[in-house]
């Protein structure tokens, strides 16, 4: 390389003098057994890694960080691993998405403050995918997104099992007495057979998928799954190309760009991808400066047609998804509905990269004229009960409850409900609709996955498997049912979700895009002015500093002094 290209590079600013601050920057580097050479302006690339043991979905990760070093060291690069804050969905309480932007805020941080050139991000479980995008594009350093692939298909009994959506539909058997506990608890050693995400069309393969989608990641991110050999392929590449756009000066900036984003809306509705999407999307479009809001993925996504049988929607699992053609192969089948022109991380358009991706496997990945469902992206409701939006996927509901009038059955939180929904007094039958308040941003703290309320057994003994349930929460994305999620604003904050009380009538009319408290507008006044706020979950804190600052749904959920960016200036010298 050309000594004046070396001096633009971002990493000279530390390595680059010969000084005692050079020095400084270079000698304790080398305890690490690092040759002189590699100090000599080459693009550093920071692998920001999310390996944890406490993310078990994440625990393979230091073996693709290796693959991705290969790729670096090939291309010429200087490959540096750090970690950063580590969301493991299956363990942390209350719920990851309560440390979703702080995660970003020490991935911002741990490379504004370091001698990065170019970075590739490692991400798989739900939140460690938006978490690291969104500290990146602050930052707005050439990076790649290589995510962790997903694990193989559990097996049971000789069945598929998919990662939470069987959980839920199993739990809900064990509630109905239809299988026992006993084999419920056999269930347990067999879903998660090998390293990786979660193998339904849940959030991590969503997020995987919207990486792809945006451009942000190699063609094939989302599918292949973690113990494929491919992957590390990939991840190899991924270090290779790391190198290249450092020099090509390709920030994420020129590629999420308001067409990306675009295509990412209309690929999720296209493979029935998670709810999640949605705060996630518009939390990373806030870091770029792109003008998103909620309604663009009604005014987008609706009309998509819902091209990928895979569980929660459908029936097949990631890795049916893979060799069926994967995500490439959704995006060749798009055609004119994507941009294809959208500039992606490989320096080729989307539709360059995916012009001849095979589909192998029609069943799994259907054409655009045999559509699983004609109109499948996420609508977004409005009324009385959700003025600033609420949402519902309908792919994952039952259509005859789409346009549905019922009696409400209020629980003031999460603890309300299971205290009383086993109970054969509870005044509930499957015309009902179940509402929970206290779950949103603010209110939980952290807006938890828990839209997708367990039914009564009363009514699952009918085997009745649905109801209209509404929330100021989210839903996993494994999770299924006619579930009205997002509700904003939300109850903590005096939404009106906060005022409705048991024996109002709720109306959903999705078609209409409506949603309403059918209660005058007097006695809604009425209730309004005797609400009370809900006390303070934490006087210190992270908890603190989060509920000051977070967000309403419809707005992503990010804290409102993180939008936007702050680039990735060299700060002053280290002391
Ligand atoms: Fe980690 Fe699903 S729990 S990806």
């Amino acid at each position: 390389m050309p000594d004046d290209a070396k001096k633009k590079l971002r990493s000279s600013a530390w390595f680059g003098k010969q000084d005692r601050e050079g020095f400084n920057h270079r000698a304790w580097m080398r305890n690490q057994g690092l040759p002189t050479h590699l100090f000599d302006g080459r693009p550093v690339i920071g692998i920001c890694n999310t390996w944890s043991e406490l993310t078990p979905c994440n625990a393979h990760f230091r073996r693709i960080a290796e693959h991705v070093k290969r790729g670096v060291y090939e291309a010429g690069g200087f490959p540096l691993e750090f970690p950063v804050m580590s969301l493991g969905e299956t363990l942390m309480r209350p719920t990851t998405m309560l440390y979703r932007n702080l995660a970003s805020m020490d991935v911002e941080e741990s490379i504004r403050a370091n001698p990065l050139d170019g970075l590739v991000l490692l991400v798989g479980c739900d939140k460690t995918t938006p978490a690291l995008m969104m500290g990146a594009a602050s930052c707005d350093l050439p990076a790649v997104v290589v995510s962790g692939g997903p694990m193989l298909n559990g097996k049971f009994r000789g069945h598929d099992i998919g990662s939470g959506t069987d959980v839920w539909s199993m739990s809900e058997e064990v509630r109905a007495g239809t299988i026992s506990l006993a084999d419920f608890m056999e269930a347990e050693s067999c879903m998660s057979r090998s390293a990786g995400t979660c193998m339904t069309m849940g959030t991590a393969s969503t997020m995987a998928s919207m990486v792809e989608a945006l451009g942000m990641g190699m063609p094939a991110n989302a599918a292949i799954p973690a113990v494929d050999s491919r992957r590390y392929v990939l991840a190899h590449m991924a270090g290779r190309r790391a190198v290249e756009i450092v020099h090509e000066d390709l920030r994420m900036s020129k590629i999420l760009t308001r067409e990306a984003f675009e295509n990412a809306i209309k690929v999720n509705a296209a493979i029935g991808g998670s709810t999640n999407a949605i705060v996630h999307l518009l939390a990373l479009a806030g870091r770029v400066g792109v003008k998103l809001d909620l309604d663009d993925f009604d005014k987008l996504g609706h009309d998509m047609p819902l091209l990928v049988d895979l569980r929660p929607s459908g029936r097949f699992l990631m890795e049916e998804f893979y060799y069926a053609g994967g995500l490439p192969a959704v995006l060749r089948e798009l055609g004119t509905m994507l941009h294809q022109d959208a500039l992606t991380i490989t320096g080729k358009s989307l539709g360059e990269n995916n012009a001849s991706a095979p589909c192998w496997n029609r069943e799994v990945i259907r054409p655009l004229d045999k559509p699983l469902q004609e109109k499948a992206g996420i609508a977004v409701l409005r009324g009385n009960l959700c003025p600033d939006g609420a949402v519902i996927k309908p792919s994952a509901g039952t259509p005859s409850l789409f346009r549905h009038r019922g009696r409400a059955v209020v629980f003031e939180t999460i603890e309300d409900f299971k205290a009383k929904i086993d109970s054969p007094d509870l005044d509930i039958d499957e015309t009902c609709v179940m509402v929970l308040k206290g779950a949103g941003p603010r209110g939980y703290p952290g807006f938890p996955e828990l839209g997708n309320l367990p039914l009564p057994p009363k009514v699952l003994k009918k085997g009745i498997t649905d109801m209209v349930r509404i929330s100021d929460a989210r839903m996993s994305g494994t999770a299924y049912g006619t579930v009205v999620l997002h509700v904003s604003p939300e109850s903590a904050v005096g939404g009106t979700l906060a005022l409705v009380q048991n024996g109002d009538m709720v109306e959903l009319d999705v078609e209409k895009r409506s949603l309403n408290l059918a209660v005058d507008d007097a006695e809604i006044a009425k209730r309004r002015a005797a609400w009370k706020p809900p006390a303070p979950h934490s006087e210190r804190g992270w908890v603190k500093l989060y509920a000051e600052h977070v967000m309403q749904a419809h707005q992503g959920c990010d804290l409102d002094f993180l939008v936007g960016n702050s680039g990735a200036a060299v700060p002053r010298p280290a002391h």
